[in-house]
């Protein structure tokens, strides 16, 4: 592999650790936001958290997880129930914040399945990854991350939450 392409999947593997520091901070925003009962700032937080990490998941379903299947299957399968499980909790909290409620203990479980899930992925997704895909791959991911980029960028530009003193 020429370095310019070993730094083009660097930055990707960059971008996607970066996005995972970005759920974890917009959850910790959430959680604050909803124990401060500012629900304007909740929805607006969870509305980016929401659309960022959904198009990371389907990103990894699409252009990563059959290159692991070729691989590991299990690992690939182990990765796609969590993102079942991922997709089944957005659909419970959108839910539970549409009825004015204030899930504060399933946010911070939601959190911790999310660092949890970074961490196995940080394992078994993007540490091998550039030797998993060929070239027709490598593109079509480069091409979709250059779009979920956006979604990111939009997210982390917009939801901070300052009015919660711990
Ligand atoms: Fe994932
Ligand atoms: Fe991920």
């Amino acid at each position: 592999m020429s370095s310019q392409a070993e730094s083009a999947v660097r930055s990707i593997e960059e971008e996607l650790f970066a996005e995972h520091r970005l759920f974890d901070e917009l959850g910790s925003s959430l959680i604050a936001a909803t124990i401060a009962r500012d629900a304007t700032a909740a929805h607006a937080i969870w509305n980016d958290l929401r659309s960022v990490l959904l198009v990371h998941v389907q990103g990894e379903d699409r252009f990563l997880i059959p290159a692991l299947a070729r691989r590991q299957p299990q690992e690939a399968r182990a990765l796609l129930a969590e993102h079942k499980l991922i997709r089944d909790r957005v659909g419970e909290i959108d839910a539970a914040l549409a009825q004015g409620l204030r899930p504060i203990q399933s946010l911070r479980a939601f959190v911790d399945e999310l660092n949890a899930h970074a961490r196995h992925e940080a394992k078994v997704l993007y540490a091998h990854r550039d030797a998993w895909l060929d070239d027709k791959e490598r593109a079509l991911l480069d091409a979709y991350r250059d779009e979920a980029s956006k979604v990111s960028s939009a997210a982390s530009s917009s939801s901070t939450f300052t009015g919660f003193v711990r």
